[in-house]
């Protein structure tokens, strides 16, 4: 886990004389923002710059970076604005209500002041607009773009985050598949993740007891362990376009019907898509790469390989909050479609309705939970339920911002 708070340590500040004049002087101007007016440009347009100058600089540095030790009167540790890695992450909507009502509504330092009296919207969307030249490297996608994660299809945005999903079967023999996923970035678009599947599930093979009863066997068993990687094409505000590919290892029990226990390469494409009104759009499609069982011919190992499936899934979703600072509940509907390539076998469809919600203050840690519908063959599937638990652990440890 890296916290946020161990990565800015080094802007440690001590409390001194002179930082509290600053300080005082800077509150002082806030309540009384004649500074604030005289930043207003003659046509009435916000002037970002000056109102930074006039209500942040203090703190967070002219140039964004943190005001010295010396300079201000208090502990906590400032960000670095200029730094995209953190600086990029971060929604405008995000930082303005961080803004209006003060670092506690995110789970954050109340020496972040609120500026809801001192800045109207209009000011403070300008002051928003220059903090955001302070990270000058424009591949860094942003984070409107990091939107809702469906329980299925994979996000075109690369994350930090581990993610925690269990599923189960409504029906037919009982399994209860775990996976625990480990997601990280590295670069401004580039991330790399790793699954580590388990579950239980009933050996439905097992003779009925002797009782007439149905036979309960579970066993335990790892899945298929998977590594991938993705990377961001092309973004821009509303959009994001990526490519990725998931290996999965043959270490899954097939016997217990957990994992395939065959290597699987799975390219795909993945776009996300902001819509008016706070709606969303996801899409995903690939294929799966099977490499089968090797064959001995003069010696060498071949591989057999063709592709075996392709797959598609969309997801619609919208974001309702709670409140104007509050929880985010985001309501998504899925829609998985697969076929096998080979055989000429019909595609198999799924309806997946789930909602996710934010759980914390911070809104770093949240919840899906959704059912898996089969829409064909729904005699030999089962309708699953599934829930995750995720933790987007670069903005804070699991127990930070509640
Ligand atoms: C009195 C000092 C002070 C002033 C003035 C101040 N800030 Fe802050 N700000 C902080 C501190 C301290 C933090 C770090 C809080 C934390 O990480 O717990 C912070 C954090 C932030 C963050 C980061 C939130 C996040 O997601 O991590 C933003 C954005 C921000 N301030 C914007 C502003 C804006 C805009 C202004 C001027 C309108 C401003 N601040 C004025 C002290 C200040």
């Amino acid at each position: 886990m890296i916290a946020r708070n161990d990565r800015l340590s080094g802007f440690r500040a001590r409390l001194t004389g002179a930082g509290l004049v600053v300080l005082v002087s800077a509150s002082a101007s806030l309540s009384t923002p004649r500074s604030v007016v005289g930043a207003q440009a003659a046509q009435g347009a916000p002037d970002g710059m000056a109102l930074y100058g006039a209500g942040c600089a203090s703190c967070h540095g002219s140039d964004g970076r943190g005001a010295s030790a010396d300079r201000i009167a208090f502990d906590d540790p400032l960000p670095d604005l200029t730094d995209c890695s953190f600086a990029s992450r971060e929604p405008d909507a995000d930082w303005i209500i961080v803004s209006k009502a003060g670092g506690p509504i995110r789970g954050f330092s109340d020496v972040m002041p609120a500026f809801g009296e001192a800045f109207d919207d209009d000011q403070l969307q300008a002051i928003m607009d220059h903090i955001r030249t302070f990270c000058t490297d424009r591949a860094w996608p942003r984070g409107e773009l990091n939107l809702p994660r469906p329980l299925f299809t994979e996000k075109a945005y690369p994350e930090d985050e581990w993610v925690w999903t269990t599923s189960m079967n409504a029906e037919g023999p009982g399994a209860i598949v775990n996976e625990l996923l480990y997601e990280k970035r590295f670069g401004s678009r580039n991330q790399v993740e790793i699954a580590l599947p388990f579950g239980f599930a009933e050996d439905s093979s097992t003779p009925a007891s002797s009782d007439g009863g149905p036979a309960s066997d579970w066993g335990v068993g790892l899945g298929d362990i998977e590594i991938g990687y993705k990377r961001a094409l092309l973004h821009n505000l509303r959009t994001i376009f990526s490519f990725g590919t998931e290996l999965k290892l043959p270490t899954g029990d097939s016997e217990r019907g957990i994992g395939s226990a065959e290597f699987q390469i799975e390219p795909f494409l993945a776009l996300g898509q902001i819509l008016p009104g706070d709606a969303f759009v996801h899409l995903q499609a690939g294929g799966g790469l099977l490499a089968r069982g090797h064959r001995e011919s003069h010696g060498t190992a071949e591989h057999d390989e063709d592709v075996r499936e392709a797959f598609f899934h969309a997801v619609l979703g919208r974001t309702f909050t709670s409140g104007e600072f509050g929880r985010s509940w985001s309501p998504m509907v899925e829609v998985l479609a697969s076929t096998h390539l080979a055989d000429g076998a019909q595609p198999q469809w799924d309806l997946v309705p789930q909602m996710q919600v934010t759980l914390n203050t911070r809104q770093h840690v949240m919840l899906n939970v959704g059912v898996r519908v089969p829409l064909t063959d729904a005699d030999v599937r089962s309708t699953q339920f599934l829930v995750y638990f995720l933790w987007d652990w670069f903005d804070g440890g699991l127990f930070d911002g509640w």
